[in-house]
Parts: structure tokens; sequence; C-alpha cells
């Protein structure tokens, strides 16, 4: 590992899952105008991520990531943003309320274009194209324009991401999450199911406490009216990624300013890959996924590098073993941690290890083996005395069928009803919900009463 670290320090390092774009100089060329564009975010946002971080590494607070597998062009609209907006609500005031505490959110929004693929190309009916990497690269129809990739795509991706951006701020600061709305987060194609039923008993409770406090003269906090709420996303594009690396004025850090929080995906976090030394060099709180094939030694050398100064705000490793990988995979992870007295903050992605074909053809992820994840992910924190941190999810506000079972069970059959998903299926609000109050009631037995 070299000492020297620059924003561009990557392009000497092997990278994986990049597409080939025929125009380079076309390529350089955007590469110039994005860097030239207003940052999406701002270091000082960045750095208060990372104090929240910390809050959640040592107990005080619980991390909730959730959004897209992956945004698309064609499905951009206010009324998606907003209630992909409204579940996340519903799912940090549950978790807030039940188990009193605090939930940091993170979306998977305003930035979550790049898709890495388990194949560089397709084939369907011995036509063989690139795949699909997302439509900040390239288009999803299967013809041979659509797949080859256009740098035009990188500004569109952050046209998009500046629009949505700026629609979460107002939603989270201008009166959208005042705590006296809490029933009006409720969407209305879930109205009469029995998590809207669960959900809007413990609004009333709300309500009550809400009253309570305004009898005694405590009403105006802006806590009560405004809510903090951040953006991620793979940083998987390295040639966007870096156009977003700006200078902190005011620390002289440098800050990917392309989102809040970035993460590392299972399949780009080799030790001397250009996706790990791309990131080392920049202070945003940062995410590593971690899957079956991590070991503990590879663990604690990738930490060394992320995370050289051991900071509690730093690293979140997210654990993506799968239903029946959790208990053979995670013990030894966390033990080593501990060993070596590393701070990270754990947290559960129970829906890339849980991935299937249903007989119907859909991609799918069984609703009981998500929940059978994190439950495990507790319970081996719980068994091993570490804390375990929050969840990493996909999930929207729209009534999708592409996850089966849930209170209101999909059924392998029922999946072709509301697919709309353009990489993996997501959770519901109704299925999103139901997954919160269970780690709601756990999350309870945590924390000292
Ligand atoms: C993702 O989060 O969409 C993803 C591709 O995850 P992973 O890197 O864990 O497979
Ligand atoms: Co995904």
């Amino acid at each position: 590992m070299s000492p020297t670290w620059s924003p561009a320090s990557w392009r000497a390092k092997p990278i994986q899952q990049q597409p080939t774009y025929p125009d380079a100089a076309h390529l350089q060329r955007v590469e110039q105008i994005l860097g030239e564009l207003p940052p999406l975010v701002f270091a000082g946002e960045a750095r208060e991520l990372r104090r929240q971080f910390a809050e959640v590494t040592q107990g005080r607070a619980f991390l909730l990531q959730g959004g897209d597998c992956a945004e698309s062009f064609a499905e951009f609209s206010a009324n998606k943003i907003r209630d992909t907006f409204k579940v996340l609500l519903q799912m940090a005031i549950v978790m807030t309320f039940a188990a009193s505490c605090p939930v940091v959110k993170v979306g998977r929004m305003a930035g979550q274009f790049a898709k890495p693929r388990s194949a560089g190309e397709e084939t369907i009916a011995g036509v063989t194209l690139p795949a699909y990497r997302g439509d900040i690269v390239n288009g999803i129809d299967f013809d041979e324009k659509s797949r080859v990739p256009d740098p035009e795509r990188l500004l569109q991706a952050y046209h998009q991401s500046t629009a949505s951006l700026n629609l979460l701020r107002a939603f989270a600061q201008g009166g959208f999450a005042d705590l006296h709305q809490v029933h009006q987060w409720n969407l209305d194609f879930i109205a009469n199911s029995p998590m809207a039923e669960k959900y809007h008993q413990m609004g009333a409770r709300i309500d009550q406490a809400l009253k309570f406090m305004r009898a005694c003269g405590m009403d105006n906090m802006p806590q009560l009216r405004e809510t903090s709420f951040f953006t991620a996303h793979e940083a998987l594009l390295l040639n966007y990624e870096q156009a977003f690396v700006r200078e902190d004025s005011l620390s002289g850090d440098w800050y990917d300013c392309s989102a809040h929080m970035l993460w590392i995906g299972d399949r780009t976090r080799q030790l001397d890959g250009a996706h790990v030394e791309f990131l080392r060099g920049v202070c945003n709180p940062i995410g590593v996924k971690v899957g079956p094939s991590m070991d503990s030694d590879e663990l604690i050398r990738l930490i060394d590098i992320l995370n050289p100064k051991n900071d509690p705000g730093r690293l979140n490793l997210i654990v993506r073993m799968g239903a029946d990988g959790v208990e053979a995979g995670l013990p030894r992870l966390i033990r080593a941690v501990q060993a070596e007295g590393r701070q990270v903050l754990w947290s559960s992605d129970p829906m890339h290890g849980n991935t299937m074909k249903a007989s119907s053809g859909y991609k799918t992820r069984p609703f009981e083996r998500i929940l059978a994840e994190v439950r495990q992910f507790f319970d081996v924190h719980r068994a091993e005395g570490s804390y375990p941190g929050g969840i990493h999810i996909e999930m929207t506000g729209q009534n999708v069928t592409e996850c089966t079972g849930g209170s209101r069970a999909i059924t392998e059959d029922g999946l072709g009803d509301r697919y709309h998903t353009h990489c993996d299926p997501r959770l519901n609000a109704d299925q999103s919900l139901e997954l919160t109050f269970m780690i709601a009631e756990t999350l309870k037995q945590l924390r000292p009463s």
C-alpha cells in the first residue's frame, strides 16, 4: 500500500466491474464537466454523519439504510421519492418510539445508479450483448444500441441526483417530517393491512405524548418539526466518483461530495484494488459489504487500510451472508474485530444473500429468509457481546410484488402483478413495516430500560 493517495491514485490499481467506453475522449470531457459542477453534499454534512455513526458504533443509536437497488431514469418522479421517504420515516419512528432508540436515516437514493454484475455479458436467444450496468452506464433494453456505455449518462445521473436530493432536503426540513404528521406518512395502499393498523395504534400514542409535551410548554423544539436525512450509494463507477472529490476548505481533508456516505460492494473489495484505494483517501463515513467469502485476517487488513485511526464513526461493515450463512460466518469476524480492538459499526443487509429464482422465473427474495437473517444477525451479536448497529435494505414506497411472503402474503404466482425493479427485488411498504416491528421489539430488549 503506497502512502501517497490522490483522487486519481486508484487509476494505477487493478479494477473490477467497470464498463468499457468506446470513446475515451468523450468520457474525459464529461469527467471534466462533472468536476466543475457544484458538489451534491458538503463536507460538514459528511462529518456530521460520521459523528452520528460513532453514536451507533458505541451502542447509542441505530442505523437505518434503505432505498432502491438501482434508481432509474425512467422511474424518476416526485411521488416515488416522497413515498420511499415516507416509508423510511415510518420505519424510523417505529424504532425510535418502540425501542427509545435514536435512528440515523440514510437513503440508498440520489445517486444509487451503478450496478456490479455477476457476468460482463448477457446472452438471450443466441444474441450476446454487454450486461446492463445501471442507468448511469447503459440502457436496460436488450438491444445493441442501448447496451453501449454512454458518458452522457453520467451527467443525467448527476442532474437526477441533485433534483432528488433537493426534494429530500425539502421533505426532511420543510414540515413533511414533522412528528405531528405521523399518520400522514402511511401510504393509501396499505391502509387496510394489519401493519397499518399497528402503525396507527403507535401513532395515537405519539399524538398523546405530543399533546402532553405541548401542555408542558415543550412543543417548540426543532427536533419535533424536522429531521436529518443522509444519502448513500455504492462507489462503483470511479470515473464519476473522482469528479466529486473536493478538498474541504475548513479542514484541508478530501471528501467525495457525490453523497454523504459511500460503500464498497462485495465484488470490489479487493485489498489491493482500485475501489479500496479510492475510498481510503476520502473522509466520508464509508461502508463495506461483507459477504460469506470474507475471512477474519482479510477483514482486519481491510479495516487497517480504511480506518487506520480506529475512528468509531468511519466504517460501516454491512454483513450480507444469507439466512444460512450468518451463524457460520459472522462469529469469527466479530471475535477478530474484538480481539484487535477495532471500532466498527456492524449492520445487516438481509437482501443480497437471499436472492433466488422463483418457479415463475422472477428473481425474488422470500420475506421469511430476510427476517431470519436479521434475527440471526441480532442473535450472533448478542452471543458475542457486540452491538448490532443497523440494517441496510432494498425497499420502495411503491406497491410492488417483488419479494414473496409477508403479512399480505405475496405468492410466487403473484410476483408478476407489479414487478417493477430495474435490478434486485425490493420490500414493499407492508413488508418494510413488518420487518421494522420485529427489529423494534428486538432493539427494545437490547436497550437499558
Ligand atoms: C447492492 O447493494 O445492490 C449490491 C450489489 O450488494 P453486494 O455488493 O452486497 O452484492
Ligand atoms: Co441490489
